[in-house]
């Protein structure tokens, strides 16, 4: 066995894709929402018996390898590095790629994460212990101390072999200007919380000041190994929890997911030191539809609420607010009392709750202009609500806040027209709209043939091969048609051999397609079904023929030519009534 079949042989694919996405049973496959596209309802089809996992929507999927690759965006070497620690398959030549430059910062970085844990010593540690942290929680997430010097980890890192060059390119080091070249530790007399992504990798470093002074946070910049779009501070630790309770929780800083994981609530995440993206939204929707945003209650916070429901609406995501008591983030509150926390996660409210209460802070309900700013905001969003009934309870409350008739908000909100294409989004960020690729004849003939191979045998009777092919699958009915004829019948496994190993995966993937279309067939349904095939693309290609033929004649120069020519096109003539 070589290691990629040992792989193969070690990891079934539910468990892989499983670990991404949730996955529920549907018959003897699996469903879940494709991570590969904008998809509101399970599309993505695992097959265990198959070993693929593939979507009809988008058209992506594969075995573990491509559907590693696809996921993690990597390369085909990268994936098998993947699987084979999962499945814990040793790779003889594999060597750590030294020259690669992401590699190289992923381990300084941990290098550095080790130096700072060093630096954190007894008495910084307090600092830690102080707001409310475990020595256990300090370990997990590797907190850490950067002295208040301009050259001790640079030093640390260049003496155990990393060169100045990539120290900078990682982001430790910073330089003065473009004029002065000369490098310096950027993490100076800061509490250090290293940033893992979600394979575990260390991709940067946040610091907090130790005392006062600004920026109260210093984040590392994007680089190679970082690119802060597309990571979520506290997913590496939370993705099972997110999963098991079919939820991800948003807050805004580093010790506000450090405090929820201690308290048990370990499906918390945060970006860090930006706003929330469209792909951390993505990273998100593969182990849960379903967020809550727990933002400060600051105007500030309350903007980044409001720009977040957007992005997430758009995103096709089920959203709630979580409202933490007291004001307070939801560090300060889980200090004082995690059950406080754990209520106002149970008490989430609905978007429209929130933007109710938002708009009665923003603007002064008791004055005339006041109340035109509220409705202004509240009708457009409440119209957007597709059912009267929700409509009405909206309206209701908006009339009791506002001291306003009902029946003149109903009213206003009939008068109002959404702008055309209205879309609660200020996102440049083009929405991902899947291309429904359709299928050819010959494919789905193809699938029924690896799903029945008993099938075949009318194929071969049937199907004229003197006409052109779909030229995508031309190979594939050459490779059958070589096996049956060795073999009166068409082994998987032999016409595997027949194929290149990039056509393999298109095995399970046809057979796949006749699976999810026409379930649970029985052998002479399937035949039926193969014979109207047959005839139909015998149908096409033979009008395609006659066409082409046609055109030959009337282009033809001599006499001679024109004879060979239309005995041909009668040939075709007779097959084609003998067809229909
Ligand atoms: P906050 O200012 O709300 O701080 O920043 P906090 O999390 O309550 O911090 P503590 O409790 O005083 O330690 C929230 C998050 O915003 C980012 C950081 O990711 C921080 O965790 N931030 C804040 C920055 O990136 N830079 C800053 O200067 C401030
Ligand atoms: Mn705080």
């Amino acid at each position: 066995m070589n290691h990629l079949e040992e792989i193969r042989a070690k990891l079934n694919i539910e468990e892989v894709v499983g670990s991404y996405i949730q996955l529920k049973k549907a018959g003897r496959n699996l469903k879940g929402l494709c991570p590969f596209h904008n998809d509101s309802r399970p599309s993505f089809t695992v097959s265990p018996e198959k070993g693929i996992a593939y979507c009809f929507s988008c058209n992506t999927g594969g075995d573990i390898f491509k559907f590693v690759q696809l996921i993690e965006n990597v390369e085909f070497p990268e994936a098998v590095r993947i699987l084979a620690d999962r499945a814990n398959v040793p790779l003889p030549d594999f060597k750590p790629q030294a020259h690669n430059q992401r590699l190289r910062i992923i381990e300084a970085n941990g290098s550095a994460t080790k130096f700072f844990q060093e630096q954190l010593d007894k008495d910084k540690r307090k600092y830690f212990l102080d707001r409310g942290l475990t020595e256990e929680t300090i370990q997990k997430f590797r907190l850490g101390y950067a002295p208040d010097s301009y050259n001790s980890l640079k030093d640390h890192l260049v003496k155990i072999g990393y060169t100045e060059k990539e120290i900078l390119d990682g982001g430790l080091l910073t330089q003065r200007s473009i004029a002065d070249k000369n490098t310096y530790d950027k993490f100076r007399k800061r509490f250090v919380f290293p940033i893992l992504d979600h394979q575990d990798n260390i991709v940067g470093f946040g610091g907090r000041i130790d005392g006062d002074g600004e920026p109260k946070y210093l984040n590392s910049p994007d680089t190679p190994a970082y690119n802060k779009s597309f990571v979520l501070y506290g997913l590496n630790w939370g993705k099972d929890m997110i999963k098991k309770e079919d939820l991800a929780i948003f807050v805004e800083g580093y010790m506000d997911v450090i405090a929820a994981h201690q308290a048990g609530t370990e499906n918390t995440v945060a970006t860090s030191g930006t706003a929330l993206t469209i792909h951390q939204l993505k990273l998100i929707k593969r182990y849960t539809p379903n967020i809550a945003f727990s933002f400060d209650q600051d105007p500030a916070g309350l903007e980044a609420t409001k720009r977040s429901i957007e992005l997430a609406q758009e995103a096709e995501m089920n959203i709630k607010i979580i409202e933490v008591p007291l004001g307070k983030d939801p560090d300060e509150c889980i200090k004082e009392s995690p059950e406080k926390w754990k209520e106002a996660i149970i008490n989430a409210v609905p978007v429209m709750d929130f933007y109710l209460s938002y708009s009665l802070k923003q603007f002064d309900r008791e004055t005339l202009s006041g109340k035109k700013e509220i409705m202004n905001f509240m009708l457009p969003l409440i119209k957007q609500h597709k059912g009267e009934v929700e409509q009405n309870e909206y309206l209701e409350r908006l009339a009791l806040e506002i001291k306003t008739d009902i029946k003149l908000l109903w009213n206003d909100l009939k008068n109002l027209t959404l702008k055309k294409g209205y879309q609660p989004t200020t996102s440049s960020e083009p929405k991902t709209v899947p291309v429904k690729q359709i299928f050819s004849r010959e494919e789905y003939l193809l699938g029924f043939i690896f799903q029945y191979p008993n099938s075949y045998s009318i194929v071969d009777e049937n199907l004229i091969d003197s006409v052109p092919f779909d030229p995508n699958t031309e190979k594939f009915y050459k490779a059958c048609k070589k096996v049956y004829n060795r073999l009166s019948a068409v082994g998987i496994e032999a016409l595997r051999e027949e194929l290149d190993s990039e056509d393999h995966g298109k095995v399970e993937i046809y057979s796949l397609l006749i699976e999810e279309h026409y379930p649970d067939f029985a052998d002479d349904a399937a035949e039926k079904e193969v014979m109207n095939l047959v005839s139909s693309i015998n149908r096409s290609n033979l009008i395609n023929v006659q066409k082409e033929y046609e055109f030959r004649i009337r282009a033809a120069k001599d006499s001679e030519e024109k004879t060979l020519l239309l005995n041909q096109y009668n040939q075709i003539l007779k097959l084609k009534t003998k067809i229909n």
